[in-house]
């Protein structure tokens, strides 16, 4: 999928290893749990609906979703992952479906219920075009009445906290952030710095799409989403000057 002789920092699986113990660091763990009550709540999930977690990761929200009794499968393109996700359910005896697959090719028409894009999961994609196509085969992988759930951060959001530069320690090493907004505030480029204990030194650039609350909304209903709601957090708040998250919820 990548351009010709160009990998994508998406498809690095170096970094999404060494990113893992701070992407799924315990705290981020033990939100889920909040996280999919909210969910739940927001989306009026029914326990015999199907759910598609859409680039699962290390399967947090399909594990608590399937904890609940609910039907889950989970996608993601990096295998690590999706062997630690595997190992859980082994070892807590839960049946969930995980498939290694990329959200631009990965679709089951008019098989869900529910899907969930958790964790800015959705915006990787250096094309508008690439962006649109996993709307679309979300869009088509909803049962009618079905719901997308898509939990990001919004541009509003991080103009307002902009923060150029960041750090932070965690235990296998540091990690420093570097941020510029980019093509006018339409994507953001990130610079994660990450310095080993052991004195490795990685440097990855890590670009995505920042929307705003409009924006998805305008893409969401272009894909054919019949109703779009946007809140500023699993909360139901508004989406205002004190909103936390974009949340987009998205009915076929
Ligand atoms: C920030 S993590 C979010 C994981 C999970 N949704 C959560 O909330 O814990 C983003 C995930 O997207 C996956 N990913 C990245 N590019 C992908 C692609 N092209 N297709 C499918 N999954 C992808 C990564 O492997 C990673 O697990």
């Amino acid at each position: 999928m990548s351009l010709e002789g160009k990998t994508e920092w998406y498809e690095n699986d170096e970094m999404w290893e060494l990113m893992e113990p701070i992407l799924f660091s315990e705290a981020r763990i033990a939100q889920t749990v909040n996280e999919v009550d909210a969910i739940k709540s927001l989306c009026k999930i029914r326990q015999d609906e199907l759910i598609l977690d859409l680039c699962c990761g290390t399967g947090r929200h399909s594990l608590e979703f399937a904890r609940r009794g609910h039907s889950v499968v989970g996608v993601d393109r990096t295998r690590l992952y999706l062997e630690k996700a595997m190992k859980t359910a082994d070892e807590e005896n839960l049946t969930i479906e995980f498939v290694q697959d990329d959200m631009r090719t990965f679709y089951r028409k008019n098989t869900f219920d529910v899907v969930l894009s958790m964790f800015t999961s959705f915006s990787y994609f250096e094309d508008h075009e690439e962006q649109m196509l996993v709307l679309r085969n979300i869009y088509a992988s909803l049962r009618a009445g079905g719901r997308l759930i898509l939990e990001s951060i919004g541009k509003e959001i991080l103009a307002r906290i902009f923060n150029r530069h960041s750090w932070s320690e965690w235990p296998h090493g540091f990690i420093l952030e570097e941020r510029e907004p980019i093509e006018d505030w339409s994507k953001i480029r990130n610079t994660w710095i990450f310095i080993e204990h052991n004195g490795s030194v990685h440097r990855w650039n890590v670009t995505h799409w920042l929307y705003s609350g409009n924006e998805i909304k305008q893409m969401l209903y272009s894909v054919g989403f019949s109703e779009v709601i946007i809140y500023g957090g699993l909360d139901g708040r508004d989406y205002d000057n004190e909103a936390t998250r974009l949340v987009a919820i998205a009915t076929k």
